[in-house]
């Protein structure tokens, strides 16, 4: 057993023991070290024996706060359908002009629909439902079947060329392709149609096609697009003479639309949602139309 000197450098003891001439010095654990090992400690005794902690053979020690998080999660689960159970009740029930109007459905109906149109609708419409081109924009077009709230559910549910057996049926004719109309006529058809909403002026190159136009209109196209070419919603016919356009306004997109036909699918989407999915989409919808009405929203 070595005895313990002073190091004359650090002023410390060493513990005695020497290798080679090397002396260990003999310093205290600091202080701090010692602090948080105690605090830590403590904390973690204080901890197991508040909160649940040691398994044994049947259970396990379940802590003096009784703190349960499978009960906490169970109660927050309960707490959040009976939430939901109470404004879907009233969804559910109220009809569609007194929910547009109450303060404290609407809110619920904009974050539901918003996630609902998201996951169903927004690859097609677009988010926010502003469209793309073959799909119409939800909050500004008009209507192709109607726009009160029971038609755009009815269309909704039971889709355009769907797979529903009561689908609503589009079919805008492929004149050209199916050699109905000449390509000339078509061309005329297309000065006509797109002067309709002002797209091209009547001028004296274009004043034969317009008229000429015209003409092949009342033969071919008004028992679906109707006599003043404002559509008709029996048939799903698009009005001609606004600044809404499905498919695109230019030359070339006006011929296609007349010498291929268009038969734009919408899904039966009462195949996949429920009737309240279906509901709330349709509010939502109206919704987004009568703020886009607000806000003057433009585009197609
Ligand atoms: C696969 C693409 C697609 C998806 C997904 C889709 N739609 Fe459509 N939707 C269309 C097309 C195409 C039209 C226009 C059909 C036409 O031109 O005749 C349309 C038209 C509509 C219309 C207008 C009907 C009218 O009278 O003008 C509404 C309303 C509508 N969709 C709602 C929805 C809702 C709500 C969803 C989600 C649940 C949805 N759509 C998902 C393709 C889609
Ligand atoms: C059998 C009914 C029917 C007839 C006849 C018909 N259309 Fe259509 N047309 C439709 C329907 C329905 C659509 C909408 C198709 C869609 O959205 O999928 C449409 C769409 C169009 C579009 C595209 C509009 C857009 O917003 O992009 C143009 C242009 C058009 N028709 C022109 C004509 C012209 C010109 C004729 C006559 C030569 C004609 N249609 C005859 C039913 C008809």
């Amino acid at each position: 057993m070595s005895v313990g000197e002073r190091d004359p450098v650090t002023g410390h003891m060493t513990t005695g023991h020497e290798w080679n001439g090397i002396k260990e010095l003999h310093t205290p654990v600091p202080k701090p070290v010692w602090f948080f090992l105690i605090a830590f400690t403590l904390f973690g005794v204080i901890w197991v024996l508040l909160m649940p902690s040691f398994p044994y053979g049947t259970g396990y020690f379940k802590g003096w706060l009784g703190v349960d998080q499978k009960q906490t999660v169970a109660e927050r689960l309960q707490e959040g359908s009976a939430d939901r159970a109470a404004w879907v009740a009233r969804i559910d029930s109220e009809d569609f002009a007194t929910i547009l109007k109450d303060g404290e459905l609407m809110p619920i109906v904009r974050e539901t629909g918003h996630t609902l149109f998201g996951d169903n609708c927004a690859a097609c419409h677009g988010i926010g439902g502003t469209g793309n081109s073959g799909y119409p924009n939800l909050g500004s077009a008009p209507m192709l079947w109607g726009d009160d709230p029971q038609t755009i559910a009815q269309t909704i549910a039971v889709g355009i060329n769907g797979a529903d057996p009561q689908t609503r049926v589009s079919q805008m004719l492929a004149f050209g392709r199916d050699q109905m109309l000449e390509r000339p006529a078509i061309l005329q058809l297309v000065t006509y149609v797109r002067s309709l909403s002002g797209l091209e002026e009547k001028t004296a190159e274009n004043a034969a096609a317009i008229d000429a136009g015209r003409e092949l209109f009342a033969q071919n196209c008004v028992s679906c697009h109707g006599e003043d070419a404002k559509g008709l919603k029996d048939v799903g016919a698009p009005d001609l003479t606004d600044r809404f356009w499905i498919y695109g306004s230019g030359r070339e997109a006006v011929y296609q639309s007349i010498y291929g036909g268009r038969q734009g699918h919408m899904p039966s989407w009462g195949l996949r949602l429920s009737p309240l999915d279906i509901k709330i989409l349709t509010l939502y919808i109206i919704d987004l139309r009568e703020q886009q009405r607000a806000t003057g929203g433009s585009g197609t």
